[in-house]
């Protein structure tokens, strides 16, 4: 059965005070109209379209480039006007699905019952009932309880805004009958909009079966108005992602205190302290220990990895067995073998660890590659940049770097040599010797400090 989807996202957003789209703005990292596609692109549709309007200069190239149909709406004359927009796209589908660009927690699975509900001829609304009905489409049924209209909030008399049972404004429709009774619609009500919602009183005018699914998790069909109850949707969003990870076997001292955003791997045994944030594309296998306030950003993270607190690492691989932080920075690049230790206030880019090298306190090392079973003192850095071009450091297995040491790049430490304290390296050192700069001690007898002046 052919099924074309339309998002509607041309709405202003005006309660979000923002220059932004409000379908722009961003759930778990990710735009509230990114969700809503990638849940429709589940359900395999003949088309998808997206309305818009408001911002249509940033939303549309958002869209096309990800190869997305965009129709515009240029004045927004309310929801049925907004679907109109896109007749072109639908009018040979067997079924149209109506989405709001602003709704973004709803499920695929949710959507695929309510499409697969009902005779396929019918026209399926998606219900919910909730506490405080307020702001919503209100659902109308006769004492059978077949459903007879929508009112709107600021259409409804007091007795049909105590009804609980509201339009969550998921719709879905025969795609013939939609293309014709659109232009049916007027804008005779407290808006002066054309209301999509009116379809339900076309249809039992026209003896069309209206099928109605009501939602259970409020949630999923919640929209984003204001910065509150965005808030309030990506909490929710987060807490589910918390479930989920401890349903999956890994320990979260407090679901309340991680934020996932994107995607996460994991196996078992893991275990994840307050305030760990995850972005981008994670994968974390077992027994994993991930210390406070931590922050991971498309990493591949080996099993028995021991992550000390505010640690961040971005873009990096780190093998078996790993000990980094606390307070490590691993940049874009950084490849640590199995065993490898990456301390206390060091920054690694583009740089291979080698297996079991430690690289403890206070160090840069950028633009390297380092054997194994190396170690380096605390405060080396690589001089990896002249001014105007990068060069790489090359350290073979067993070096030990003396503390404060600069290794200027280009530059090569064969296997097992020796680098003295403070030393400033410009020329390869040889394997197996001791290398060394600057003077001798020395000490000078009869030495007085400054005194302060009076
Ligand atoms: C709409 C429904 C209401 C339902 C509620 C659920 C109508 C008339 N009302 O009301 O029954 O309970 O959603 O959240 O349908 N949009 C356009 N172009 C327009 C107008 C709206 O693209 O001209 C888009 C908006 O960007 C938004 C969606 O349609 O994504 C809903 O519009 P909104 O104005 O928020 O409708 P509500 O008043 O909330
Ligand atoms: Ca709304």
């Amino acid at each position: 059965m052919s099924l074309s989807i339309v998002v509607l996202a041309a709405g202003k957003g005006s309660r979000m005070k923002s220059a932004k789209p409000k379908v722009m703005h961003k759930l778990a990292h990710k735009p509230l109209l990114q969700h809503v596609l990638d849940t429709a692109q589940r359900l395999a549709p003949t088309s998808l379209t997206v309305v818009c309007g408001h911002g249509a200069e940033e939303v549309e190239p958002f869209l096309l480039d990800q190869g997305i149909q965009t129709v515009i709406q240029h004045e927004q004359k309310g929801t049925g006007h907004a679907v109109e927009q896109a007749k072109m796209q639908f009018k040979s589908s067997e079924q149209v699905l109506v989405l709001y660009g602003d709704v973004p927690l709803i499920q695929a699975a949710t959507l695929r019952a309510l499409i697969d509900s009902g005779d396929r001829h019918s026209l399926k609304v998606l219900t919910v009932k909730l506490a405080t009905p307020k702001g919503y489409g209100r659902i109308v049924r006769d004492a059978d309880g077949n459903m007879l209209k929508i009112i709107e909030e600021k259409d409804a008399d007091e007795a049909t805004k105590k009804i609980n049972e509201v339009n969550t404004g998921i719709m879905c429709i025969p795609g013939d009958w939609l293309t014709t009774v659109l232009s049916e619609l007027d804008n005779d009500n407290a808006q002066g909009e054309y209301y999509l919602t009116d379809l339900i009183a076309l249809a039992v005018e026209e003896n069309l079966a209206i099928h109605s699914v009501c939602c259970d998790e409020e949630s999923e069909v919640a929209g984003v108005n204001d910065r509150m109850q965005l808030a309030v949707l990506e909490r929710h969003y987060q807490q589910q992602r918390a479930y989920d990870l401890m349903q999956a076997g890994v320990t979260l001292v407090d679901p309340g205190r991680i934020d996932i955003r994107g995607e996460l791997q994991v196996g078992q045994d893991s275990h994840i302290d307050v305030n760990v944030i995850f972005e981008g594309t994670n994968q974390l296998a077992d027994n994993v220990t991930i210390g406070a306030n931590s922050i991971i950003i498309n990493s591949h993270i080996a099993a028995g990895v021991q992550i000390l607190p505010n640690s961040i690492i971005e873009n990096a691989e780190i093998g078996e067995g790993c000990v980094i932080g606390p307070f490590a920075r691993l940049r874009p690049g950084s490849k640590l073998a199995a065993n490898a230790k990456v301390g206390n206030f060091v920054e690694v880019k583009n740089a291979n660890i080698g297996q079991g090298s430690k690289v403890n306190h206070l160090s840069y090392i950028g633009d390297t590659d380092m054997g194994a079973d190396v170690n380096i003192g605390a405060g080396t850095i690589t001089c990896n940049y002249d001014g105007a071009n990068k060069h790489r450091t090359i350290i073979g297995d067993r070096v030990f770097v003396g503390s404060d040491s600069q290794l200027v790049a280009p530059v090569t430490l064969e296997d097992g040599a020796t680098i003295g304290a403070g030393s400033t390296i410009r020329k390869n050192a040889p394997g197996d010797a001791l290398t060394l700069t600057k003077s001798e001690t020395r000490t000078v007898k009869g030495w007085k400090r400054p005194v302060k002046q009076k």
